[in-house]
């Protein structure tokens, strides 16, 4: 898949994808990460890319037309229903659908291709989502400086669900969320750890056993920290 970041920030992304997984699906052909710099879009000799609000108020809101440039650049096309097929342009902002695994399993398609916008905290002019964004989307309830520890995030979680990218393909079915529940707690060597002991079943060797151990772990913790997430998640 091809992932294209649009920044005002691109040094924020030059080494952050050079680690691990995404490095490796990066080498590896099974995703292409580009970042864009908005500012080369900007008109004015300045290279301005905000303004002031129509209306007044606090802060400064980015201007519509370096953004439009930018994707139009990468897409052909800044008209939303004129995009390639299997195109999502992705704006991040606090005013958006609540990031979760479905959303990430919606947008992972390794034959699709992500535009992620990210935009400054105080606001990006509207008729970017008017005409151009496809999705809205917040990495939660809170206020970041900006979009770009939020790009990082979905980058990350949209990366490792691609056929391929992870070592051990069963890691990604089996791991914590893929059935709405947290993971099952882990213990690794040494056995026995500044008094801690690793549970007993674990050392036993005894398949349904560990099974059942780990099932009944990770539904009490879930219980206990997100009882919202276990309604629908199964027994
Ligand atoms: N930009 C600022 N805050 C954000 C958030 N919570 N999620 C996504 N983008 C953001």
């Amino acid at each position: 898949m091809r992932i294209d970041i649009l920044t005002i920030f691109p040094e924020f992304f030059e080494e952050v994808f050079d680690f691990g997984i995404i490095r490796r699906a990066r080498e590896a052909g099974i995703v292409e990460i580009n970042v864009t710099d908005i500012r080369e879009f900007a008109a004015d000799k300045h290279r301005k890319t905000d303004d002031r609000p129509f209306g007044g108020g606090e802060g400064m809101v980015m201007k519509c037309e370096p953004i439009f440039l930018a994707v139009e650049s990468l897409l052909g096309t800044a008209d939303r229903d004129g995009y390639p097929q299997g195109t999502r342009v992705v704006l991040l902002t606090p005013q958006g659908r609540k990031l979760g695994q479905p959303i990430v399993e919606e947008l992972a398609d390794e034959e699709g291709r992500v535009l992620i916008i990210c935009g400054r905290y105080e606001g990006v002019d509207e008729r970017v989502s008017e005409a151009l964004v496809t999705d809205e989307i917040s990495i939660g309830d809170y206020v970041l400086s900006g979009g770009e520890p939020a790009a990082v995030v979905l980058v990350d979680a949209m990366t490792r669900l691609l056929p391929e990218a992870l070592g051990n393909e069963s890691s990604a079915e089996r791991e914590s969320f893929s059935d709405g529940i947290f993971d099952f707690p882990n213990y690794t060597q040494p056995r026995e750890f500044r008094g801690m002991e690793v549970p007993e079943v674990l050392l036993g060797g005894n398949h349904a056993e560990i099974e059942a151990w780990r099932r009944e772990k990770a539904l009490e913790k879930t219980k206990r920290v997100r009882k919202d997430l276990i309604q629908g998640a199964g027994d």
